[in-house]
């Protein structure tokens, strides 16, 4: 609302609706306020509403004698999560001078169907994921939403900046794209199909047709067990790039992930207060990352008391020592090609190991980024999904882009769950999205 419009409503008698991020523009002035009372503490004459509107929060002061007995009554009535419409005075706050406050004159509210289920005290994990609809009003579980957007909105910025065209991938697919374990079944007019893991191999196809592209949406994997890191239904951005190789795949990553962390930085300082995530872990992410390939990171892990079974793959726990010896993230590069997804290229200087990269996120995060160069080759990769024991005919239309004009070309997925824990100090991915889905977890 313009200053304007302000004082075009208060000429015809009604106050305007104020956001409480606005206020400041208000000061001295009549305005309302919309949102549910979060808390309320009261004296005989005096009681203190802190009302949110999901911009955040102000106090409205309620004093006996300088508002009408009826609403003092009404204020000193209202349950946690009332919705209220608080009418009063833009004043700064008398004792914290950086703060305003709502001077009261008038209020209505809706009451709420008894108590408010969740209470400032300790509520255990499940209940709280029982009531995740009403748990998100909460100031931590706001917090972490915000810089969810903000990382949300950091990644589509970063590639569009970069000369990427947005290219939607579906979610039901005929194929599995990242191991048939993990495929979550479903009926698609009486033929089988799969949620998306990934929309990688479509990406493929259109960086044939564009260039550079990534796809940004939900992928879903039936992780079988309960793990802090693995949800059922995550989000996912994934660029593809032609004619670019595992350097500059590797390149790309870094430069991105810095520009998320920057932007979190500048944009997110109130949140990251409220969950109190120390901002100098944050400002150490900078480029370059060091860079290990499979065989010297094993060998670290080794000297630091971790073994790691011959040409198998990293559990979590390595990925957690491994990433501990460093302030930023780490890029482990050309793990073991036997382990790896059947797209994957060989390393032509040794078969054995891929072309292959995951970023691992510092403090113990784990892996948030999986990605690498491509297989381009017809009959290797004829041959990977045969060797990977996949249907032949589902992969027809992919190998197509390797009959008609094969191309170099790489890219990457970025797990947003797991970036929003990392970056926002969680321990666990289920507070990262608005409504998880995990193993055993599929309400409200
Ligand atoms: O390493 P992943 O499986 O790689 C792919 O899906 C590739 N096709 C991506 C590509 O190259 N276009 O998954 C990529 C990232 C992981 O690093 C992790 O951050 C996240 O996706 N991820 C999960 N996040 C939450 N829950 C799960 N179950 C996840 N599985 C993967
Ligand atoms: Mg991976």
């Amino acid at each position: 609302m313009s200053v304007a419009d302000y004082h075009e409503l208060m000429a015809h008698g009604e106050v305007p609706n104020v956001s409480i991020r606005r206020l400041k523009e208000f000061l001295g002035q009549q305005v309302a306020v919309q949102g549910w009372l979060y808390n309320r503490r009261a004296s005989k004459r005096i009681q203190f509403l802190e009302v949110r509107d999901g911009t955040a929060t102000v106090t409205a002061t309620v004093v006996s004698g300088e508002c009408p007995d009826e609403v003092f009554d009404l204020a000193s009535r209202l349950t946690q999560e009332s919705s209220v419409r608080v009418v009063g005075e833009v004043r700064q706050h008398p004792k914290r001078p950086d703060e305003l406050e709502l001077a009261v004159r008038d209020l209505s509210a809706t009451p709420t169907h008894g108590e408010f289920p969740i209470s400032p005290k300790d509520h255990g994990v499940d209940f709280l994921m029982d009531h995740r609809h009403l748990w998100l009003r909460s100031k931590r579980q706001h917090a972490i939403l915000r810089v969810r957007h903000t990382i949300i909105n950091a990644i589509r910025d970063f590639f569009n900046r970069d000369g990427f065209t947005l290219i939607d991938a579906p979610i039901f697919t005929p194929n599995a794209c990242e191991g048939t374990s993990t495929l979550f079944e479903t009926d698609f007019h009486d033929e089988p199909a799969y949620l998306t893991q990934s929309g990688q191999l479509y990406m493929e196809a259109a960086a044939a047709a564009f260039g550079k592209v990534y796809c940004f949406g939900p992928t879903f994997r039936a992780e079988k067990s309960k793990t802090r890191r693995h949800l059922a239904e995550f989000w996912m951005v994934e660029p593809e790039v032609a004619f670019l190789d595992l350097e500059g795949d590797m390149d790309l990553a870094e430069r991105f992930l810095c520009d998320i962390v920057a932007k979190v930085l500048a944009d997110c300082r109130s949140e990251l207060e409220i969950l109190e995530r120390p901002i100098a872990k944050l400002e150490a992410i900078q480029a370059p990352f060091p860079r290990l390939c499979y065989d010297e990171a094993v060998e670290r892990l080794a000297a630091l008391g971790q073994h790691v079974a011959s040409e198998d793959d990293f559990g979590s726990e390595h990925e957690t020592v491994l990433s501990q010896q460093f302030d930023r993230p780490i890029i482990v590069h050309r793990y073991p090609t036997a382990v790896k997804a059947f797209y994957m290229k060989p390393d032509p200087t040794n078969p054995k190991r891929a072309l292959c990269m995951d970023v691992l996120a510092p403090e113990g995060y784990g892996e948030i980024i999986g990605g690498g160069q491509r297989q381009d080759d017809l009959a290797a990769l004829e041959a990977g999904i045969q060797q990977h024991g996949l249907p032949r005919e589902a992969f027809e239309w992919y190998l197509d882009l390797r009959r008609y004009g094969s191309f170099p070309h790489a890219g990457f997925g970025l797990g947003v769950e797991r970036t929003v824990a990392w970056l926002c100090g969680l321990p666990h991915v289920r507070e990262t999205i608005p409504f998880p889905r995990m193993l055993n977890r599929l309400r409200p």
